[in-house]
């Protein structure tokens, strides 16, 4: 169900009645997008809002072989400090959840490496290596209970590049609750920055849950400002969002005619 239409400096929202419906569209809309023989740049989130759209990725890859062909994945974000191996990795657990059971080689696939000595180096190569391929065609996006895209916290300069930042302690502990609070969460982390991502082709961004009704609502409704990162996404033509009601905010009231209404 479509509830809202797409207009000039608008980002289209598209309102569906659950997470299932949300996954379903989400999936049906990276499929159409895919050609068979893609060889371009896709960045998708890991986090609890994507998992109903890659289950419905690779049940569609089972069912009918739809597969990411030559796409190459670039990792969103990454924890830092932690060991090439650490089963905290992020870049693992999309490994898990999508791109291993994908059938996405190994080789398809760049992540940040979580010890790199020179952190401000490593992270221009990566953004150096997604400008030299075109830049990314497709970035899925979750969005963060205080506003963030990726690691970027609140603060962040919209043309801030991919780089080490330090972790909010309320992101550190709404991914705490990823490993069932059993794990440190680390305190910095690599992300993708907002030069790249905002000059990404297409945006899709997932948003469930009535966690993030008052953090949506001031992302599509708010001042574009950088204590909500997300405000950002509005300057990019290319965004749509994938809310489902319970994220979706109330519509606002009816205002009673005043005088300097007539
Ligand atoms: C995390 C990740 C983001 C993710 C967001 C929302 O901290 N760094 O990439 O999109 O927060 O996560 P969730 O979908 O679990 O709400």
């Amino acid at each position: 169900m479509i509830a809202g239409t797409s207009c000039e400096g608008a980002p289209r929202l598209e309102i569906l009645a659950d997470a299932g419906a949300l996954a379903r569209r989400a999936a049906t809309l990276v499929i159409n997008h895919t050609p068979a023989r893609a060889d371009s740049i896709y960045v998708f989130p890991t986090g609890k809002t994507p998992l109903g759209l890659y289950r419905e990725l690779v049940a569609t890859h089972r069912r009918v072989g739809f597969g990411f062909g030559g796409v190459r994945f670039f990792a969103l974000d990454e924890y830092a400090g932690i060991a090439r191996d650490d089963p905290r990795r992020l870049g693992r657990w999309l490994w898990q959840v999508l791109l291993e059971p994908m059938g996405v080689p190994r080789a398809h696939v760049v992540g940040f490496d979580p010890g790199a000595p020179d952190p401000d180096l490593a992270c221009a190569r990566v953004d150096a290596r997604i400008a030299a391929r075109g830049g990314i065609d497709l970035l899925v996006l979750g969005l963060g209970e205080n506003g963030h895209l990726g690691f970027n916290e609140p603060g962040t300069r919209f043309d801030a590049p991919s780089r080490l930042v330090e972790l909010t302690p309320e992101t550190r502990a709404t991914n705490a609750a990823y490993w069932d609070d059993r794990v440190d969460v680390p305190a910095t982390a690599y992300t993708l920055g907002p030069r790249t991502l905002l000059a990404a082709r297409r945006v899709l961004l997932l948003v469930s849950g009535k966690r993030k009704a008052a953090i949506l609502d001031r992302t599509l409704n708010g001042p574009i400002d950088l204590a909500v990162p997300a405000t950002m996404l509005r300057l990019h033509p290319g965004l749509t969002v994938l809310a489902d009601t319970d994220a979706t905010p109330p519509p606002p009231e009816p205002r009673a005619l005043g005088q300097n209404d007539s």
